[in-house]
């Protein structure tokens, strides 16, 4: 689909009463909305590795999740991996039990998969004997996610969370920084390094990119940097597709600012997006500062931890 007209769509929806639900709907039958957990897992997986490598152990972790969006694929991955307990706190109450509970059969009915994808990282007893703790649950609603202590905050806002200061061993999310405005990012991070311990660490996953590509082909990934911020929010603006536009070097910055130390940072370069550069892709004046690189990286992994905290030990 063209991408004027995904926006045309979102901006309809979002100015009827009841649009949220008939947004899903569209979402469920012609867009990405589906139960298929390996849409996330294999990229949850690789987050795994690195904080692994990074000295984080996942074995008893109390884990805090920002933005659950419709299906908490991640942190069941972490119940299955040995987190004592996963926090997931959203804005919106959008958690869909129906896609969830057959979400939760899927993984059960790929633990051959499953066991490949975390080979190293967990006790192939103890995986398995997590799955079937999956697999007796009744359903994937809020209530019955507690059994397997995945606790689902919603509504609720990551920057104001009840916990107490230093209770969290990681602080994680996955495409959620790109949805979120610089002003209530720093909040976020704020409140993350409060309720991380000392020793904790922050992992995101952020998608920079033009969200409009991923279904349409036609434009490339940093399309949305033609325009100023003003004519973006006019075309593409609206509750459903808020992205803040924040190039890796933004970003980084408020983690610095927020107190964090980044102890590592995977920037992926779409050579699509250079090559148009290159030809003469009319990049806005407020983003002619960046080198191409920092342009035209749509995905970045930031590994973090709590600076002065740190430096506390
Ligand atoms: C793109 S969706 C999440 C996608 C999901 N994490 C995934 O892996 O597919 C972004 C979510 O972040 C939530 N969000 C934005 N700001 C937040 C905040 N301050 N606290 C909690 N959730 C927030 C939004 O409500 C939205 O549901």
């Amino acid at each position: 689909m063209r991408w004027t007209n995904k926006a045309k769509i979102q901006k309809a929806c979002a100015l009827l009463p009841g649009g949220d639900v008939l947004y899903r709907q569209i979402q469920r039958r012609y867009g990405r909305l589906n139960a298929d957990p390996f849409k996330r897992l294999p990229q949850h997986a690789a987050m795994l590795r690195r904080l692994h490598e990074l000295g984080f152990r996942v074995e008893g972790a109390r884990c805090l999740e920002v933005g659950t969006g419709h299906l908490p694929i991640a942190p069941l991955a972490f119940v299955l991996l040995g987190a004592a307990e996963v926090v997931t706190v959203d804005l919106h109450r959008r958690l869909d039990t129906e896609l969830t509970t057959e979400m939760i059969r899927r993984l059960v009915a790929a633990g051959d998969e499953i066991a490949e994808l975390y080979r190293g990282l967990v006790d192939p007893a103890r995986l398995a004997d997590r799955l079937a703790a999956l697999a007796a649950l009744p359903s994937g609603s809020p209530a019955d996610l507690r059994k397997v202590h995945v606790h689902y905050a919603a509504p609720g806002d990551a920057a104001r969370m009840p916990d107490a200061d230093d209770t969290f061993d990681l602080s994680f999310s996955m495409t959620v920084f790109e949805h979120v405005t610089p002003p209530a990012l720093a909040a976020i991070l704020d409140e993350a390094r409060r309720v991380l311990r000392p020793d904790g660490f922050a992992a995101h996953l952020i998608d920079p990119s033009d969200h409009f590509a991923h279904q349409d082909a036609g434009i490339t990934r940093i399309n949305f940097l033609r325009f100023s911020e003003r004519e973006w929010q006019r075309v593409g603006g609206n509750e459903f597709s808020y992205c803040n536009r924040l190039r890796a070097p933004a970003l980084e910055r408020l983690f610095t600012d927020a107190g964090f130390a980044i102890e590592r940072r995977l920037p992926t370069v779409d050579e699509r997006s250079v090559a148009a550069v290159k030809r003469g892709f009319p990049v806005h004046p407020d983003y002619r500062d960046y080198d191409l690189e920092d342009l035209c990286t749509t995905e970045l992994e930031i590994y973090a931890r709590p600076r002065a905290k740190v430096h506390q030990r």
